[in-house]
């Protein structure tokens, strides 16, 4: 095995101002689980991080709306990510948030370091004021038309119909959240600048060097922008009592900007996990090019994300020095549902709470893995994720499972049988399978999961026919040698498919490596513990590695080991889901 590199995995940080929907889970939440879990199987070292994204406008406008605190709609919003990120299997080594104590000193340090390497400048600048609110309306405080392509229903810090982002001030009819007031003034502010001007060159030639693995809507997207326009300064502070304060005398009333500081959260939350292991330099080992010049760091988000992390986070690290720039940026379209996007106000939504509650971690993984939206917007239906579930998982690779485990059971006395000598057909199949390792193994590593799962499928069918076709169930009466070849080659076979379908499926793998006899974990555990800082107390979600000994080897499986009693790995869907579904939803609605 070629050596252990060390690779970060970043997922994009959560706004805490609501519940994510399966639409979230498939677009930049699942797939980097079953990346870090394909990536620890062949002894790579994850460090797989995220938080809550607290600050800014979309917290505290929501606390506004509330009549409550920002901090409390970020500690009730925290708590349900971390309830459903462990329930769901996404193995984060650190889930933390951005209102710790680390977290703002590492963005106050990385903020003075701009500044001294000439990187952040202060200017005036004229912002968006509402004389009734008697208060000045940044980002998310004002809706208007996009400056780009003049989409009614723009937010103030990004459009969602053409994914640019821009000043609110820059926006056409404006008018303001908070009162609907379409009279607004425009006043003088002082503010801070990241300079992108200054960084543009270096972020230019960044983007131009073999990025040949990136996905060609992020590579277009970014080169774009950074190779045809000329990038100016960019605020990175705002007229706002919500957020992390600048380090600066005399700037008490106002806040850094929330996307300067959530992409820096990659960082802290880095730093974090290492002082929580009593490990304080061990970072190190992902980020800092001259302790580890192999490492890696992937960052999976959604397309909306897209400027920041290809464009703004990079600038940033550039900026600073001495750590690594983002290796792939893997970012996925939209899961949209029935044609539409989710919307939550209008009840059009599947929250993933309920989603879990209903159906099984490990369908979801499946059918929302069997749709992902890699190259294009996708649709979710009910009668597809029955179909799905029903017609592929079920059938397919849950019932090969169950027929050949119950079939050992009951006519080989629970034990795997030892083989005879294997013909032809035997051992093409076991080629055949092994040849996985490589073929599944190098589509996870692409971030290529739908194809993954689809050759997954394929081989998982090609057992289903090897089986049928040996029908042992036929040649126990005429010879029973056969037959406990048969069923020995097709045991060793589920074994290895279980480890090829670890990553998506990790709680029913782990179900199957109990059925066929063995003890221990395939993969590490997950536990929530809360932090004291100086800024209080937060909920993390870690995950313990150690244990974990789930290897992605055909290892031979031992004859006479013994099986334990078979049960179903999966719950087969009553045909009228979709419709109970689609009811429930115009009762909520
Ligand atoms: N909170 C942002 C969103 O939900 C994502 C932030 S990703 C980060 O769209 F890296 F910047 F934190
Ligand atoms: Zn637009």
């Amino acid at each position: 095995m070629s050596p252990s590199r060390k690779i970060l995995v970043g997922v994009a940080w959560p706004y805490a101002n609501g519940e994510q929907h399966i639409g979230h889970i498939a677009g930049a939440y699942l797939p980097p689980d079953i990346f870090s879990r394909y990536q620890r199987m062949i002894g790579n070292e994850v460090l797989m991080v995220s938080g809550s994204d607290t600050h800014g406008t979309p917290v505290s406008v929501r606390a506004e709306a509330e009549g409550s605190s920002p901090a409390v709609v970020v500690e009730r919003f925290h708590a349900g990510f971390v309830e459903s990120y462990q329930k769901l299997g996404l193995t984060f080594d650190l889930f933390t948030h951005t209102d710790t104590q680390n977290h703002w000193d590492v963005t106050q340090r990385m903020f003075r370091q701009h500044r001294d390497h000439g990187y952040i400048y202060a200017d005036t600048q004229q912002q968006l004021y509402d004389p009734e609110a008697k208060r000045f309306l940044p980002d998310r405080y004002v809706e208007g038309r996009c400056p780009f392509c003049d989409s009614p229903e723009a937010r103030g810090d990004q459009c969602d119909s053409c994914g640019r982002t821009y000043e609110a001030i820059e926006l056409k009819q404006p008018r303001s959240r908070i009162t609907g007031n379409t009279q607004l003034e425009v006043r003088q502010t002082e503010h801070f600048f990241l300079d992108l001007g200054k960084l543009q060159p270096p972020l230019r030639d960044w983007l131009q060097q073999g990025k040949k693995h990136w996905r060609p809507n992020v590579i277009r997207f970014s080169r774009t922008q950074v190779e045809q326009e000329v990038l100016r300064g960019r605020p990175i502070t705002r007229d706002l009592e919500w957020g992390i304060t600048i380090p600066l005398d005399g700037y008490a009333d106002k806040r850094i900007y929330v996307w300067y500081d959530a992409v820096i959260g990659y960082f802290s939350a880095t730093i974090e996990w290492a002082a929580l292991n009593n490990t304080p330099d061990k970072w190190r080992e992902w980020w800092d090019p001259s302790v580890n010049a192999d490492a890696r760091a992937y960052y999976f988000i959604g397309k909306d994300n897209i400027p920041f992390h290809a464009m703004m986070w990079p600038a940033m690290l550039i900026g600073y020095g001495g750590l690594h720039l983002p290796y792939d940026v893997p970012a996925n379209e939209y899961l949209n549902m029935y044609g539409r996007k989710f919307s939550k106000s209008r009840g059009h939504v599947i929250g993933i709470h309920g989603a879990l509650e209903r159906y099984q971690a490990d369908s979801w993984r499946y059918a929302l893995t069997a749709i992902a939206p890699e190259g294009n917007d996708v649709d979710f239906t009910w009668d597809g994720f029955v179909e799905r579930v029903n017609n592929e998982l079920v059938a397919n690779w849950g019932n090969l499972v169950n027929r050949v485990l119950g079939f050992a059971n009951s006519r080989f006395k629970g034990l795997v049988p030892e083989p005879g000598p294997l013909d032809d057909a035997d051992r093409a199949i076991l080629a055949e399978i092994e040849a996985g390792f490589q073929t599944v193994g190098d589509l996870y590593g692409a971030v290529k999961l739908k194809l993954a799962l689809n050759e997954a499928r394929r081989l998982s069918q090609q057992a289903n026919l090897y089986f049928h076709d040996k029908a042992p169930w036929a040649t126990l009466k005429t010879d029973p040698q056969l037959a406990a070849t048969t069923i020995y080659v097709a045991l060793q076979v589920i074994d290895w498919l279980k480890l090829l379908w670890a990553p998506i499926l990790p709680h029913t793998s782990q179900q199957l490596h109990e059925l066929l006899g063995y003890e221990g974990q395939l993969f590490g555990r997950q536990y929530t513990e809360t932090v004291e800082d100086e800024r209080g107390s937060h909920l993390v979600l870690r995950y313990d590695h150690s244990g974990a000994s789930g290897v992605w080897q055909p290892t031979t499986l031992a004859p006479k080991q013994a099986l334990r009693k078979p049960r179903p790995l999966f719950v087969k869907l009553d045909e009228d889901v979709p419709e109970k579904e689609l009811q429930a939803q115009a009762e909520a609605g």
